[in-house]
């Protein structure tokens, strides 16, 4: 794994007296269950300009157990396949490349998630839930949205919480703490992150995404994922998961943390620009079309 020197000392705390910053957490993180590396490798092919289809099934080839699952999830009622594919040079065609992008980080991140959160505090389930219904519902914005990248906007989504697994797993009674705190706080759960480590999920997700190589769209879309407007040129993919979490939240899809809140950036869906009626009947409709086919993947899948 290439770790991410941010090297900003006021992005470290010392916590029971140990020296906490986003490099010892990713190394930390590295003896952790990783994500397949494949997958990653497929979303840097995919949305590199000069890819190609072929590129992108050669490599999901690399990994069979990888291969498998998104087969498996091509053919389920997930993504409302026409026919059966049997293979994934298939998969590439009838979905195309940036679909199966998407399908390889579902595979990739789902099994991740129940098997590093297993046994925790943190429901993967409910986290899951959440990073999927976000998902779901930035793909839909972003269609709606002149220059937005559906697929691209439904995998930053996908990730934009990744932070707080990695902040879970390696300093679980902190974190554990942190949430009692947020019971009784009026402090957004993100800035009380900041006060307690020096750094928040978002950033350690940012810091994440830059060790696996992936484009700097999903790092700083991540990063900047609840305070988009602190970017000094908006990114409309920031602004998308925003105001998709924020409205998935609202409707009590979140990753279970009792207390835990975050501000509204209004900027944010300024820009964007829907009527809030309009957002709402989009999020509902999402919502049902997910509900469908179960918010568990691999449930009809298997
Ligand atoms: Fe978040
Ligand atoms: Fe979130």
């Amino acid at each position: 794994m290439v770790l991410v020197v941010l090297g900003r000392r006021k992005d470290s705390r010392r916590v029971k007296g140990v020296l906490v910053d986003i490099k010892t957490i990713i190394q930390r993180a590295s003896d952790l269950p990783s994500m397949p590396e494949v997958a990653f490798e497929v979303i840097r092919i995919a949305d590199h300009p000069e890819s190609s289809a072929l590129k992108v099934a050669n490599t999901l080839s690399k990994d069979p157990s990888l291969s498998a699952r998104v087969l498996r999830l091509a053919n389920s009622a997930f993504y409302g396949m026409s026919r059966e594919v049997g293979s994934v040079q298939e998969s590439v065609i009838v979905l195309g490349m940036r679909t199966t992008k998407s399908l390889s980080l579902v595979a990739a991140s789902f099994p991740w998630l129940h098997v590093a959160l297993k046994g925790k505090g943190l429901k993967p389930e409910l986290l899951w839930n959440h990073c999927i219904s976000c998902a779901h519902f930035s793909k839909a914005i972003a269609k709606n949205v002149d220059n937005a990248d559906a697929e691209q906007a439904f995998c930053i989504a996908l990730l934009h919480d990744v932070g707080t697994v990695a902040l879970y797993l390696t300093l679980e009674a902190e974190f554990n703490q942190l949430i009692i705190k947020a019971r009784t706080s009026e402090v957004a759960f993100d800035e009380l992150e900041r006060i307690e480590f020096g750094f928040d999920h978002a950033e350690l997700g940012a810091a994440l995404a830059e060790s696996w190589n992936l484009p700097k769209i999903y790092s700083q879309a991540i990063r900047y994922h609840h305070r988009p407007s602190d970017l000094e040129t908006p990114d409309t993919l920031a602004d998308i998961i925003h105001v998709a979490d924020i409205l998935v939240r609202g409707r009590g899809i979140s990753e279970g943390l009792d207390g835990a809140f975050y501000l509204k950036d209004q900027g944010a869906f300024d820009r964007l620009g829907f009527e809030s009626e309009a957002l709402e009947e989009l999020l509902t409709e999402t919502l049902d079309q997910f509900k469908e086919v179960d918010s568990d993947p691999f449930a009809r899948a298997a």
